[in-house]
């Protein structure tokens, strides 16, 4: 049965203009109808967004990535929001792939905002009354919002693709580039059964953003999985995946749930060789910054799988 099956004609799902692919599959795994808002820009960079379907009395379900450019996309999911509400909608559900700001999540140095509340308020003034999330980069995360958040997670995803490549899973370790991620390695090792798990200390430098791996917990086998749940600069990456191979790595592989890939992200990815770099459609990759060795994992029925499981 597909979501709301019953009310079917009363659910509309508006799209992503910056994933259509992932929007399609979203609104295939649902069996709804896909719209896209229409959304301008005024010469001098204002955006005007707008409903053209009649929302009038029905449910509306809104994908959207605050991927790059990020500042523009968040200001036209909470436009699209204000619009969706206005035009007299019942109900908001967002799909939200990609949170932005998810990282500044608290003051890291005096004088600094804390930019991950200020978006939550700013989603939750415009509207939006429950939200699906995937991977959120801290568990804490859905608790600061005073709507209802269902995380999701690609890790399951991740596990399956593991398990299919039939690796000797005896030689295999999980590895967190910092230790951040290690209730994420903890996760995965679960799934497959592995008990070889590792984290890299990572340190980076505030102000210039340079990360080096200084030290790691765990072990380290031959083969090692590296998890991670954004690839911004793909330093992190790049750092860990040196000093894995200097303390005995031979056959890295990269799993990471959200593909930012920002500035040299992908030339560096692609100067790693590694055996396979995993990442989802979480956020689109262009054909421009795909790179050889990259597979990309879709994540459409992972985030449509709380709205299916309610019936
Ligand atoms: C950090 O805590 C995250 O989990 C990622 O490791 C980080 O955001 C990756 O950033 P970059 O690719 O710029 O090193």
């Amino acid at each position: 049965m597909e979501y709301g099956e019953s009310k079917m004609e009363n659910i509309i799902l508006f799209g992503d203009l910056g994933n259509k692919e992932l929007s399609q599959q979203i609104a295939d795994s649902l069996g709804v109808d896909l719209f896209y808002p229409d959304v301008t820009v005024f010469p001098d960079g204002e955006l005007r967004v707008r409903v053209l379907e009649d929302v009038v009395g029905r449910e509306i379900i809104v994908v959207k990535s605050f991927s790059d450019p990020v500042n523009t996309n968040l200001l036209e999911f909470v436009f699209l929001i204000d619009a969706i509400k206005r035009s007299g909608a019942t109900k908001i559900t967002a799909l939200i792939p990609y949170l932005a700001y998810q990282r500044a999540d608290h003051v890291f140095r005096t004088g600094e905002a804390v930019p991950l509340q200020v978006v939550i308020s700013m989603i939750e003034d415009a509207g939006v009354e429950e939200i699906i999330i995937l991977d959120p980069h801290s568990i804490k995360i859905p608790e600061m919002f005073a709507i209802p958040v269902t995380p999701v997670s690609a890790v399951p995803l991740f596990a399956q693709t593991i398990r299919n490549l039939s690796l000797n899973l005896d030689d295999v370790s999980i590895v967190s580039p910092d230790m951040g991620g290690k209730r994420r390695i903890r996760q995965m090792a679960d799934l497959l059964g592995i008990t070889s798990i590792a984290a890299v200390y990572k340190k980076r430098d505030l102000e210039t953003g340079i990360v080096i791996a200084q030290k790691h917990e765990g072990e380290i086998k031959k083969i090692c999985i590296i998890l991670d749940d954004i690839c911004s600069t793909g330093n992190t990456l790049i750092q860990a995946a040196q000093y894995l191979r200097e303390n005995g790595a031979q056959h890295l592989f990269v799993m990471c749930t959200h593909p930012v890939l920002s500035s040299h992200a992908p030339e560096l990815l692609e100067s790693g060789h590694f055996e396979k770099v995993y990442m989802t459609n979480s956020i689109h990759i262009p054909t421009a910054k795909q790179f050889p060795h990259l597979d990309i994992l879709s994540v459409s029925k992972i985030l449509t799988q709380p709205l299916l499981t309610r019936l």
